[in-house]
């Protein structure tokens, strides 16, 4: 059995930097057209100059031959002007700003300390119509890991809503019922990217056996009630829930540690997996919505007019895969894939 589809896009990525971009981008790059690119470097990408430079270097590194377009994003911080958001605005290639409060995860300690502080930017950011993408869980150490998503809505996102109304948001990697909840019932401006891995597994992933640090990520995995109202939106027919894989490489050492780095990669197998579950689930027919019209959309662009073919092939994913000049272990590291790319669009 084959499957072809419009080339999709990921909408929601991190390429990192220097050997660790050359050795992850071109597993996005044969499978999307487009990938939105996370800002959270080292130092993070806070300007547009920043992120014209980071562009050179993700298209440097992409093999000749395969056509794939990196959309930049800025990290936003307490101290982002307006003026940065208005060239990003006029840029071209500067698609969103990134919103990681403060703490809350991988690089974010330049990220937001209050959002009273980045209201110049909301603004700049409403006036231009350049989209929010947020990080949504708060990080008070009284808020208990599984629900920092869910109070995030209740106490940030509403209030975001109502001050800034033409705002556009994408709250990323969401994990919850009440999440996707929120985003039915928020309107037209407001949507929300779900991973492959937040589809596939609940919490039970990261014990399973013992302690599994390649099945950490954040927002941490959640309840299985919540990964099936995962599927009822990314399956279902509203216009907003879309595909972002959130594929975040860590070196293997950096995971298997006293302190874990959160983070799954999944770019190597990425649409192949979101098409397991959607399969799983009788809804094959949705994938194509899913993972190549509604992103395009909601950001105003273009679908893209290549094609992709996926045939129904297990294949066996790789013990570990080179990083630089260390490895990382991928999503289903020594297990099977259902489904395995034909035609890498050129
Ligand atoms: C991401 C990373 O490693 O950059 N990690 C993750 O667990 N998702 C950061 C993020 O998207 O929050
Ligand atoms: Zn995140
Ligand atoms: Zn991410």
């Amino acid at each position: 059995m084959q499957l072809t589809i419009t080339r999709p896009d990921d909408w929601h990525l991190h390429l990192r930097d220097d050997l660790a971009l050359k050795a992850v981008v071109a597993d996005t790059a044969r499978r999307f057209g487009r990938a939105i690119v996370m800002p959270n470097l080292k130092p993070p990408v806070t300007t547009v100059a920043a992120a014209r430079a980071y562009r050179d270097r993700i298209q440097n590194a992409v093999q000749k031959g395969l056509a794939f377009e990196p959309l930049m994003t800025l990290y936003l911080t307490d101290r982002t002007p307006a003026a940065e958001i208005k060239e990003a605005a006029a840029s071209g290639f500067v698609h969103a700003v990134k919103y990681y409060p403060a703490g809350s995860t991988t690089n974010s300690e330049n990220g937001v300390t209050d959002l009273q502080k980045a209201r110049v930017a909301l603004a700049a950011m409403e006036q231009y119509d350049v989209p929010l993408l947020l990080h949504g869980e708060v990080t008070d150490s009284g808020i208990d890991v599984f629900d920092r998503e869910r109070v995030f809505l209740d106490r940030h996102l509403g209030p975001l809503q109502r001050d800034f109304p033409g705002l556009r948001m994408v709250l990323e990697h969401i994990t919850t019922q009440e999440a996707a909840d929120y985003v039915r019932s928020a309107g037209p401006r407001v949507a929300a990217t779900i991973t492959a891995h937040h589809l596939l597994w609940n919490r039970n992933e990261i014990f399973r056996g013992g302690i599994r640090p390649h099945a950490y990520c954040l927002p941490v995995l959640k309840r299985e009630r919540h990964r099936q109202a995962l599927l009822a939106a990314a399956t279902g027919d509203d216009p907003r829930f879309f595909l972002g894989t959130d594929s975040a490489p860590h070196a293997r050492h950096t995971k298997e540690a006293d302190c874990g780095c959160a983070g799954i990669y999944t770019s190597h197998a990425a649409i192949e997996l979101y098409a397991e579950a959607f399969e799983h689930v009788d809804a094959l027919a949705k994938l194509e919505a899913f993972a190549s019209h509604r992103g395009p959309d909601f950001y105003r662009l273009p679908r893209n007019e290549a094609r992709i073919t996926l045939a129904r092939e297990a294949w066996t994913v790789p013990n570990e895969l080179p990083f630089g000049d260390r490895t990382l272990v991928p999503m289903r590291a020594g297990q099977s894939v259902a489904w395995r790319l034909v035609d890498p669009a050129r």
